[in-house]
């Protein structure tokens, strides 16, 4: 969408706020021994507190109110009742929405104490992500977000999971433009204010291609190397963006 009055960006401001919050207190419970199910039963919990309805399970009748991806799984991981694991990485992904807001955010969180290569791995995808921000302002072209991310991701040694792009958010969880986490040359479509985007990096130390998983929903690395995903969604401005996550 492109948000223009102040309600419309209070509103994107509320359920983006409602998210982070939900990270923030999942984050804490991130332990080896809990349960992927466990952990979305806190965010289902805390986002009935708070009045906002899980987008995943609006738009898409998913099994789960969150994605909760571990290790190889990139995106959209049904939260079930295996145990996380010492030295695993986690992905939470939150999307939801309020009063006809919506409004969508993830980290990869490590498990317990985690090898230094995969703690290089997450603390990349966020610089990539920190780096995409920096590029999404109006007038600038939306490739150079970007090339911005995979600037970051290639200098570490890293590569972009290929298919798996940020997206226009604000009135659906997933509206137009795609948000590529690489350089596109075609087309040079110019970012305008009040546009609501998500940057959503995925990094891997594989390959960088993705395969469905057999539960029909699960987005596996091809090659069984680890992902990292950091998102935001923000709201573009003249300089730096509103980062409503
Ligand atoms: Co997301
Ligand atoms: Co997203």
């Amino acid at each position: 969408m492109i948000a223009k009055t102040e309600e419309e960006i209070n509103g994107l401001t509320e359920i983006g706020g409602i998210i982070r919050f939900v990270l923030d207190e999942v984050e804490k419970q991130v332990r080896p021994g809990i349960t992927t199910l466990d952990l979305d039963t806190v965010v289902g919990k805390l986002l009935a507190d708070n009045g906002a309805r899980s987008a995943p399970i609006l738009a898409y009748n998913f099994p789960g109110f969150s994605c909760i991806s571990v290790n190889d799984e990139a995106a959209h991981g049904i939260p079930g009742p295996r145990a996380l694991e010492e030295g695993q990485l986690v992905n939470i992904d939150v999307s939801a929405e309020k009063n006809g807001y919506w409004a969508d955010s993830g980290r990869s969180i490590p498990v317990g104490n985690v090898s230094e290569p995969l703690l290089l791995l997450c603390s990349t995808t966020k610089k990539a992500l920190d780096a995409g921000i920096k590029a999404a302002f109006a007038g600038n072209a939306i490739n150079e977000i970007g090339r911005a991310v995979e600037t970051v991701a290639s200098e570490a040694g890293f590569q972009i999971i290929d298919g798996l792009v940020g997206h226009g958010v604000g009135r659906n969880i997933h509206e137009p433009p795609e948000v590529h986490n690489r350089f596109m040359p075609v087309p040079n479509m110019k970012l305008q204010e009040g546009l609501v985007i998500t940057i959503e990096p995925f990094l891997t130390q594989g390959i960088g291609n993705y395969r469905e998983g057999r539960d029909g929903w699960t987005l596996l690395t091809i090659d069984g190397s680890h992902s990292a995903q950091f998102e935001h969604t923000l709201i573009i401005t003249k300089e730096a963006p509103i980062i409503v996550t």
